[in-house]
């Protein structure tokens, strides 16, 4: 058990989004929409941009909630209980998440010290890529306690999972029980040991249901998961709206402290031989941000796979200036 709470100032609830790009405008109209923040604040160093999304988003308050939005800087990171990360590059059709590495950690070096300096006592979730390793920078930058540093991780491979197999198994994504852990790229691990429907295995599943639930069928769910952003950027340029529900999903269970078991991405101790990196791992998340990371039992090989998106992490992590 990690978090101290509460965290965040009392007052009107307030959530700054850095970066005014696709991820997170859709991300702020999720926000507005939902009702869940009182005070919304949109920075980016397109500052015309960020007026502009504040312009239209402000017109949506009439359908909405109540909501004060505008256009500002780090220092209006004081008091939000969450600061969503979402500056910086994307992935270029064929490029990988790990290749955005060097643009965004400059970003890192240069707002992340100022955001925990107006803001010591808030959250911040990251979702730039490579989000595991920018989660790593982001707590070493910020010196915040681990419990308050979150990467969006594979919350949003954990949907693409979930939404595949219910396709195949023709049940309610919701009914799926299922996990990708590890980074959120390429080296991602399916824990296909404890993926269950109603408790049941999902071999037991199918034996009893007449679904087919062969190796290659199983393989193909999990290839069109793990490179399913690829297909999207390769047709529209980029992703944003599943990871602007998924960032929505987290902020929403750290606003209301639902105690929430989320795949997201925090530092990892001790855990399979895994120590001092960031990945993604089922984790209870409250106000205080992370609560418990859950160490699940795994299989040889999944814990084998998990080894090896840790060392891919490390080395990334290892190319990185933090200082
Ligand atoms: N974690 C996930 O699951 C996930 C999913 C999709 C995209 N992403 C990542 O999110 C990031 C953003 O993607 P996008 O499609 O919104 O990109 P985008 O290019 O549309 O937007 C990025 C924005 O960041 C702004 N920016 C750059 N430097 C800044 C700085 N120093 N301060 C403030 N703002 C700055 C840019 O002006 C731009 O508006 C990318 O790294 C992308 O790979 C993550």
């Amino acid at each position: 058990m990690f978090s101290e709470t509460p965290n965040h100032a009392p007052g009107p609830v307030r959530v700054a989004v850095i970066g005014m790009g696709n991820v997170g405008s859709t991300f702020a109209y999720a926000l507005l929409l939902s009702g869940l923040a009182a005070e919304i604040v949109l920075i980016d160093n397109n500052v015309g941009k960020a007026e502009g999304e504040a312009m239209d988003l402000n017109h949506t308050v009439p359908f909405a909630h109540p909501t004060r939005i505008w256009s500002g800087d780090l220092n209006d990171c004081a008091g939000a209980a969450v600061t969503v990360l979402t500056a910086g590059v994307g992935q270029r059709p064929g490029q990988s998440r790990l290749d955005c590495i060097q643009a965004n950690a400059k970003i890192w070096r240069d707002i992340v010290p100022k955001i925990a300096q107006h803001n010591p006592d808030g959250i911040l979730l990251v979702a730039t890529n490579p989000v595991d390793v920018l989660t790593y920078a982001a707590l070493k930058l910020s010196r915040l306690p681990r419990s308050r540093v979150i990467g969006s991780g594979t919350i949003l491979d954990t949907s693409r999972f979930r939404f595949l197999l219910s396709q195949h198994f023709g049940v309610d994504a919701r009914s799926i029980h299922a996990f990708i852990i590890g980074e959120h790229g390429d080296s991602e691990v399916p824990v296909w040991s404890l993926a269950n429907i109603a408790g049941m295995r999902l071999p037991d599943y199918c034996r009893l249901h007449g679904i087919s639930c062969d190796d290659a069928t199983m393989r193909k769910i999990f290839e069109a998961t793990r490179d399913a952003a690829y297909s999207i950027i390769q047709r529209k340029g980029a992703t944003y709206y599943a990871v602007a529900a998924g960032l929505m999903r987290i902020t929403e269970t750290i606003l209301r402290h639902q105690n929430t078991v989320l795949s997201v991405s925090s530092l990892i101790e001790d855990y399979y031989g895994i120590d001092g990196i960031c990945l993604s791992l089922p984790t209870v998340l409250d106000r205080g941000g992370v609560r418990q990371v859950l160490r699940l039992e795994l299989d040889e090989q999944e814990q084998r796979n998990l080894r090896h998106s840790a060392d891919i992490l490390k080395q990334t992590i290892s190319k990185v200036n933090l200082d």
